[in-house]
């Protein structure tokens, strides 16, 4: 009796269409491409002033001259928008956080000159108040310390309106206030500001991994051991997340985001399935930092894993990735 007339084959044998590179294209159900990526930069002030990010090796924060040309590199490469945020010089900031919305401030400065620049390219501003506040937390303290939702969410329509005004094409509030979209939106209606999109940070989790970012901006320093907890989100919660996005949705967001990223790739493809609207996720910091440590130690192939990492987010259901690799990832895939 020949053994081989009592074996039976694979029924399936998906490795068939694995065995080439042309059927493995075909079946290919997710791609990156640089309309996935958004670059979040760091803005100074000055001239000439280039300054390295000792915990995000390979991100410095720029002064507009310098930021201007490497958003030139960066729209040309196909990345459809940057996210700015500023670094606050000290005296700058205060318990009220005024300088957020000072229409002379550092952003709006920022966002005219870009977008006079570049009109093509998306500007994304930041609408918390952590820059600018002294405690270095995201909104105004009561007198027992805790962040006071409506007096805060007042003080963020007007960092909103003035980024708005100066020309910015998507606020994105951070602050995780309840509400704030919506009178956000109000705002904008108000004024005539009818196409300035809302990308609402919906679903930002409490995130250790938000350290490195903290230090580029300059607010660690003033945060101490940083606790957020009062209203960034409880890492242990996915519901929490759908109820935050059908939230903000419902007041006038035009895309949500879920941040941090990688850990999060379960709550991504829950909002993605049950809302179908256009969902972002952000690759933090401390996720830059990770790869960064181990690309630097030799311990992972760099270029792969940065490209692997971003496909990721578009197979759990991201239209799009905020990461500080969009223009090394923009460059990989214009050879590739
Ligand atoms: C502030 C803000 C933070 C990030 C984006 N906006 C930090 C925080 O909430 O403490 C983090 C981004 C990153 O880690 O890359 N509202």
């Amino acid at each position: 009796m020949s053994f081989m007339t009592t074996r039976q084959f694979p029924t399936s044998r998906l490795r068939r269409m694995r065995r080439d590179d042309f059927s493995r294209r075909l079946m290919r159900e997710h791609t990156l491409t640089s309309a996935d990526l958004i670059w979040p930069v760091f803005v100074l002030e000055g001239e000439g002033q280039r300054e390295a990010v000792a915990s995000m090796p390979g991100v410095d924060r720029l002064s507009l001259d310098l930021l201007i040309e490497e958003a030139r590199e960066a729209f040309a490469l196909g990345i459809p928008a940057i996210a700015l945020f500023p670094v606050v010089s000290k005296k700058l900031k205060s318990e009220l956080a005024e300088e957020a919305y000072n229409a002379s401030g550092l952003v709006q400065r920022s966002v005219r000159t870009l977008k006079e620049a570049l009109p093509g390219l998306g500007i994304i501003t930041d609408v918390a108040l952590d820059p600018y506040t002294s405690h270095g937390q995201d909104g105004i303290l009561d007198e027992a310390g805790y962040v006071h939702n409506d007096r805060t969410v007042e003080t963020l329509l007007k960092q909103a309106l003035s980024h708005a005004e100066a020309g910015a094409d998507v606020v994105a509030p951070s602050d995780m206030m309840d509400g704030r979209v919506g009178s956000i939106r109000q705002v904008l209606e108000q004024e005539q500001l009818v196409n300035t999109r809302i990308m609402a940070y919906s679903a930002k989790y409490a995130s250790h991994y938000y350290g490195p970012f903290r230090d580029a901006v300059g607010s660690a320093g003033n945060l101490g051991r940083a606790d957020k907890t009062t209203y960034q989100m409880d890492p242990g919660n996915g519901d929490e997340a759908l109820h935050e996005v059908a939230l903000d949705l419902a007041e006038g967001a035009d895309m949500v985001m879920i941040k941090p990223g990688m850990p999060y790739l379960d709550v991504v493809r829950r909002v993605k399935d049950e809302l179908r609207v256009p969902t972002f996720a952000y690759q933090v910091s401390g996720e830059y930092a990770m790869h960064m440590a181990a690309f630097e130690n030799d311990w992972l192939e760099t270029d792969e894993v940065i490209l692997e990492s971003l496909l990721c987010f578009k197979r759990a259901g991201a239209d799009g990735v905020l990461t500080y690799f969009a223009k090394r990832a923009a460059r990989l895939l214009a050879t590739s």
